[in-house]
């Protein structure tokens, strides 16, 4: 894959935020991420508008239901023109295969392994008791024989996971916090360069370009460690 591996998460309250933010990064960004909170403030108008506008949007809506209603959701996802459209893989092989038939090569599919906030033992108190490790990369397994074009999942698991994936199997890691930034609420972190260098394709990032005093010098610092 080549060209701009940065996604960058408009993790902001409304339209006018996420413009001004683009604003700030015009020119040095292609791809953004619409998530839950933009979403749920501006649905699908903004994301037309963003598509329209040749950015390539990847919408984190971490689906995860039955799955006629997952195949019914994601056929209007894809209508958006979105390039990315995020399942979680707990939502089981039938309801991923029924995301890939629904988006018809229209959209590419991510399964969401295991939150990148997430530690073993926030999974053991859910009753899932093998190790973040495990759990991720036996979803990304499940996710590859589901058909799924990729997974979301921490830098940390980026290597195993390259290992034992075909090279065109998008691998996409947030959790990734350059040098000097705090981590926040995420709990499975690395560098830009480290999740490069373990295989990520695509990073994504939030908070540590949208509070950065110079958002635009934040993006082009990471977008130099992937290189
Ligand atoms: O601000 P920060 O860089 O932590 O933002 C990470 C973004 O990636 C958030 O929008 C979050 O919803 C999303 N994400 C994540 N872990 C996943 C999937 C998506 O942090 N497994």
């Amino acid at each position: 894959m080549t060209g701009n591996r940065l996604i960058v998460a408009l993790d902001v309250e409304d339209a006018a935020a996420a413009e001004a933010l683009l604003a700030k990064l015009a020119g040095v960004v292609t791809r953004v991420k619409v998530g839950l909170e933009l979403y749920t403030a501006e649905g699908p108008e903004l994301v037309r508008r963003l598509v329209g506008r040749g950015l390539d949007v990847m919408l984190d809506l971490k689906l995860h239901d039955i799955p006629e209603t997952v195949a019914r959701a994601t056929s209007r996802a894809a209508e958006l023109g979105v390039d990315l459209l995020t399942v979680h893989v707990a939502g089981g092989t039938k309801m991923m295969q029924a995301a890939v038939g629904a988006a018809a090569g229209r959209t590419r599919i991510l399964g969401v392994t295991v939150l990148t906030s997430l530690t073993s033992r926030d999974l053991a108190e859910v009753a899932i008791e093998p190790s973040v490790e495990e759990v991720v990369v036996r979803r990304a397994t499940l996710a590859m024989e589901a058909g799924l074009d990729g997974v979301v999942a921490s830098p940390l698991e980026a290597a195993r996971i390259r290992a034992a994936a075909p090279e065109d199997f998008l691998i996409v890691t947030p959790g990734v916090r350059p040098a000097a930034s705090t981590a926040d609420d995420q709990a499975r972190v690395a560098t830009p360069a480290a999740a490069r260098a373990a295989g990520a394709d695509l990073v994504v990032v939030g908070r540590p370009i949208r509070d950065a005093a110079d958002p635009r010098a934040a993006a082009e610092a990471i977008l130099r460690e992937l290189a």
